[in-house]
C-alpha cells in the first residue's frame, strides 16, 4: 500500500511548484491530470525519489520512504518510467533492456520473462531503439522500469506524442500491467483518454493543487473529466 500524505515539493529551494497532495493505492491506477506546467513532472520526480520534497510523507507497505533517493526508492519498489521515455536511441531494444537489468542487479532471464510480456521487444530486440515508433519506445521504458519488478510504476505522461491508435494499445497493456500483476501505477497525463480506461480514480490538478478528485466507475465524473478540463 502506497500512502501519500500532504506532499510539497519544487525543483528550487523555497520554490513550491505542488503542495498539499495525498492519496491512496494499494494496486490499481490513480492518475493526475493537469496542463503544462501543473507540476506533474515534478510530483513523477518528488514520487520516484530524483527530488526532495519539502513537506508530508511518502510511506510504501508501512515504511517511510519519504527521503530516499532514487535509488533507495528503486530498491525499495519504486519505479519511474520518465516523461519522454529517454530510451537510449543509438542501443538496441536488448542492450537498453540488458542495461537496466545490470543496473538492477537482475539476470538475463528476467529480461526473457519482459520479452514474453511485451513481445514486439522480443521480435525487435536487435533493432535499435531509434528505430522503434513512439508507442514501441513507450513500451522498452516501460519494461525497463518494470525489471525489478517494483510495487509501485510511476509514469509521467507516456501517452506524450503517440498517435490515437497507440495511445489505445499502450492504455491496454497498461491495463493488463495492472490487471496481471497487482503492482500500482500513479500516472501523470495530459490524455484523458488513457486515464479513463486504467484509472479508479482521476486528480486534477492546478498550478500544483488537487482542485477535483474524479471516480472514475462514475459516469458523471468521467464526463466532468472531458468536459471541465479537455473541453470536449
Ligand atoms: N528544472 C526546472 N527548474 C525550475 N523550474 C522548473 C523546472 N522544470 C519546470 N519548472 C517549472 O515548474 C512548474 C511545473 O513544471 P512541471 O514540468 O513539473 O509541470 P508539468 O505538469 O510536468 O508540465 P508539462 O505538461 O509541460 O510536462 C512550471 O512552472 C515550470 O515552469
Ligand atoms: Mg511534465
Amino acid at each position: 500500500m502506497l500512502e501519500v500524505s500532504t506532499l510539497r515539493g519544487g525543483y528550487r529551494e523555497g520554490v513550491t511548484v505542488f503542495d498539499d497532495i495525498s492519496f491512496s493505492l494499494s494496486g490499481g491506477a490513480i492518475g493526475f491530470i493537469g496542463r503544462n506546467g501543473a507540476g506533474k513532472t515534478c510530483l513523477a520526480q518528488t514520487l520516484s525519489g530524483g527530488l526532495r520534497s519539502t513537506g508530508g510523507s511518502v510511506v510504501l507497505d508501512g515504511r517511510d520512504i519519504t527521503s530516499l533517493s532514487s535509488r533507495g526508492k528503486v530498491r525499495a519498489g519504486v519505479s519511474l518510467v520518465p516523461e519522454g521515455r529517454l530510451v537510449f536511441g543509438q542501443l538496441t531494444v536488448r542492450e537498453n533492456l540488458v542495461v537496466a537489468a545490470h543496473a538492477a542487479g537482475r539476470s538475463n532471464e528476467r529480461i526473457g520473462q519482459l520479452e514474453d510480456q511485451f513481445p514486439v521487444l522480443g521480435r525487435k530486440r536487435a533493432k535499435s531503439a531509434a528505430s522503434l515508433s513512439g508507442g514501441e519506445q513507450q513500451l522498452l521504458a516501460i519494461a525497463r522500469a518494470l525489471i525489478q519488478d517494483p510495487k509501485v510504476i510511476v509514469l509521467d505522461e507516456p501517452s506524450l506524442g503517440l498517435s490515437p491508435v497507440a495511445v489505445d494499445e499502450l492504455t491496454a497493456t497498461l491495463r493488463t500491467v495492472v490487471t496481471e500483476t497487482g503492482q500500482s501505477m500513479v500516472l501523470m497525463e495530459q490524455n484523458g483518454e488513457l486515464l479513463t480506461g486504467l484509472c479508479d480514480e482521476v486528480v486534477l490538478v492546478e498550478q500544483g493543487l488537487a482542485v477535483r478528485r474524479l471516480d472514475m466507475r462514475n459516469d458523471e465524473d468521467q464526463n466532468a473529466l472531458f468536459e471541465s478540463y479537455l473541453g470536449v
